[in-house]
């Protein structure tokens, strides 16, 4: 393993951050691949997971997430679009927590294109009987109608609008913290480990 070399600047260090996330959907062994979303639980509570991340654009700093439209996470943004991801990276050394608003996509372009883009391995998972979450009596068998799913397929985009990037090296660790805000202003620093 490649021992990480500290950047010289915040900004570098936000370079390597988006190339981690735009890794992370490319490359399905990147850490970045299968990150964690934090959302707030119905009854205030923290609310995790792992997903897949499955777009990210730097420009306008939007990751994308599928998900099933009937699961408690779907109702969780629906009723508070705070929302965080994190993941650790072993390779690169770096763990990185990403704060912003989520929305969910239901029924228009994004969700449609979405749909379009996802694999029919991915599109059955959507289609099973009972809601995520529900009671069954037995684990289920997988479903195998790649349409049916359709109807309770959401897409998720979140936008980031903190980002806290840490990368533990021997010569010190290093922490920036990167902040946007309303009109897209980045304000970017080091801060202490
Ligand atoms: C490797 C891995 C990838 C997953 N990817 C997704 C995903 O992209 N979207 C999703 O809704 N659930 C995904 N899940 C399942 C979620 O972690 C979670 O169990 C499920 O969505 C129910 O979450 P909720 O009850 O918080 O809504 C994944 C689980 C694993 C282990």
């Amino acid at each position: 393993m490649t021992r990480p070399t500290p950047p010289d600047t915040p900004q570098d260090a936000l370079a390597e951050a988006f190339r981690l996330l735009s890794r992370g959907v490319a490359d399905r062994r990147s850490a970045f691949h299968t990150p964690t979303l934090a959302t707030r639980g119905l009854d205030g509570a923290p609310s995790l997971r792992t997903v897949v991340l499955r777009s990210f654009d730097p420009a306008c700093r939007v990751l994308r997430i599928h998900t099933d439209r009937r699961s408690p996470k779907a109702a969780e943004i629906a009723a508070d679009p705070r929302a965080a991801i994190h993941a650790y990276d072993a390779g690169a050394q770096v763990q990185m927590r990403l704060a912003g608003m989520a929305s969910l996509h239901l029924d228009d372009a994004i969700a449609e294109d979405a749909w379009a883009a996802s694999r029919e391995m991915s599109r059955v998972t959507y289609a099973t009987t009972d809601a995520p979450g529900t009671p069954v009596a037995a684990p289920p068998a997988a479903p195998d109608d790649p349409i049916a799913g359709r109807a309770n397929f959401a897409a998720i985009l979140l936008r980031i609008d903190a980002l806290d990037w840490l990368l533990l090296a021997a010569a010190g660790h290093c922490r920036a913290r990167f902040a946007w805000d309303e009109a897209g202003a980045l304000s970017a620093g080091w801060v202490a480990p």
